[in-house]
């Protein structure tokens, strides 16, 4: 049994076109791992209601029990105002706090008004879990940036709360940190927790100097004293559930729908290369679009004979810096297309954008001769550990940028930096020439790695990390 509270819903309730109401499954790495793991443990997801829907389907204490096929675990709602959303999550979450922890030359952007949604929506989540925690030997597990505060504002509430974070996204040096007016207010926030979860070594270490530089406390073994109260620092790099994956890519009914992406994206050329991101500045997709410009530009026996798909989630779309990288990415894709394609609806990019479920998501791994993750600053990067999970033929090689925290567990991955344009290309000329020999030594031992430390073996070293620190 556990609470897990977050930003994102696992599961959007939508009205459909004829008037009826589906449950969308949230796409991205990290609902998709925490779904798994409440399937797998039963409790509470406590998130945002964001679906138009959510409203209708829920019960009087903004509760539904999902996943809607097989019920396994309570969705509790906590309902935003468009206001609240704009400052708490556009404002403070997202222009705020997401470029402070992504060295990636975008400004960060801090206002009084967001940082008061900011702190009064934590409290909000906070009195959400004080409500479903009826014994406070439950867990509460806490994710991301957006709920910095929520473990103060519950210790409030509930004194006796066993609560752990864990961080999902880069933590900032401390010169960077400093850029940000409330720093000592989150840096406290965080510490009322049990229990803090980064995912690398440097983002604990960062985070730790923080505190020593901020806050003049000092940690011994990653063990602070605070107000009386032990709070243990650890790195847990979050994993993939590896076996639902890799028993969907098993499946012989996986062909049919790989042969229908086929068919849709137009696909004939003997080499395919993927990509598949949120669209989002720190993931580096102009750099990598432009790799692709680069190559068939110096190797035009290519043109026709490589395409590639880059499936591009829409996100955050409100805020001027993720519709200004739509729009450049959607340049960019018109340019190559133009530039190397017969004619410019049949250019090498082929270009989706919107989400796929994930059985479709698997079967376009398992298309692909090699899968580019160029990201300029990344937490983790889950589709890296995604794409390994497909590919239980050993074939494939993936294309993955040294700035993700992927790239300190997968060191079989061809790695690049992607400013360094040449050596970009380089790599990508590497990836396709790859014997098969390579390609299968590589990837099993990359999914050696990527099975060893999936969704339930990261969880479950924090969750009972933090059962052993309150029995002791
Ligand atoms: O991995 C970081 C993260 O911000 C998650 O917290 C979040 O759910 C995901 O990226 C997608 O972002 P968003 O919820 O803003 O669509």
């Amino acid at each position: 049994m556990l609470i897990v509270v977050s930003n994102r819903e696992p599961y959007l309730h939508e009205t459909a076109e004829d008037g009826s109401v589906t449950a969308v499954p949230t796409t991205g790495g990290v609902s998709v791992a925490l779904d798994a793991l409440m399937r797998e443990r039963g409790g509470t997801w406590i998130a945002h209601g964001a679906g138009d829907a959510d409203r209708q389907v829920c019960d009087d204490g903004d509760r539904v029990r999902v996943p809607p096929d097989a019920p396994a675990y309570e969705l509790h709602r906590v309902w935003l105002t468009e206001e609240e959303e704009r400052h708490y999550y556009g404002g403070f979450s997202n222009e705020g706090l997401w470029p402070l922890c992504h060295l990636v030359h975008v400004k960060p952007v801090f206002r009084a008004e967001d940082w008061a949604a900011y702190q009064s929506v934590n409290r909000r989540f906070a009195e959400a879990v004080a409500s479903d925690l009826t014994d406070t030997s439950i867990p509460v597990f806490i994710q991301d940036y957006h709920l910095a505060l929520v473990a103060r504002e519950l210790r409030a509430l509930k004194p006796d709360a066993r609560t752990a974070l864990f961080w999902h996204i880069p933590f900032p040096p401390p010169d960077q940190l400093r850029m940000c007016p409330w720093r000592r207010e989150l840096l406290e926030g965080l510490l009322a927790n049990d229990m803090l979860a980064f995912q690398l070594e440097r983002d604990r270490r960062n985070f730790l100097a923080a505190v020593r530089e901020e806050l003049r406390l000092d940690a011994t073994h990653g063990i602070l004293e605070v107000g009386g109260r032990t709070v243990n620092v650890v790195a847990a790099p979050i994993g993939v559930d590896f076996d639902r994956i890799s028993s969907m890519a098993r499946d012989p009914r996986l062909l049919v729908e790989r042969d229908r992406l086929r068919r849709e994206l137009h696909i004939s050329a003997p080499i395919v290369g993927i990509g598949v991101d949120r669209l989002d500045y720190t993931k580096g997709i102009p750099e990598r679009l432009d790799a692709i410009d680069r190559l068939l530009t110096e190797r035009p026996a290519l043109k026709g004979e490589m395409v590639f798909v880059q499936v591009g989630v829409p996100s955050r779309s409100k805020l001027e810096s993720y519709a200004a990288i739509e729009q450049e990415i959607d340049a960019r894709v018109a340019a190559i297309n133009a530039r190397h394609g017969r004619s410019a609806a049949d250019g090498p990019i082929r270009y989706r954008k919107s989400a796929l479920k994930m059985r479709r998501l698997v079967a376009l791994y398992q298309l692909a001769d090699f899968c580019i993750v160029s990201s300029l600053h990344d937490g983790m990067n889950l589709v890296a550990k995604e794409f390994v999970a497909a590919r239980q033929d050993e074939r494939g090689v993936l294309v993955l940028s040294e700035l993700t925290g992927a790239a300190q567990e997968l060191k079989d991955a061809v790695i690049i930096n992607p400013y360094d344009a040449d050596g970009f290309t380089r790599a990508l000329v590497r990836a396709i020439e790859m014997s098969p020999e390579e390609q299968r030594a590589r990837m099993r031992r990359m999914r050696q790695v990527v099975a060893g430390r999936d969704v339930f073996v990261w969880a479950s070293g924090i969750l009972d990390c933090l059962e052993n620190a309150s029995v002791a």
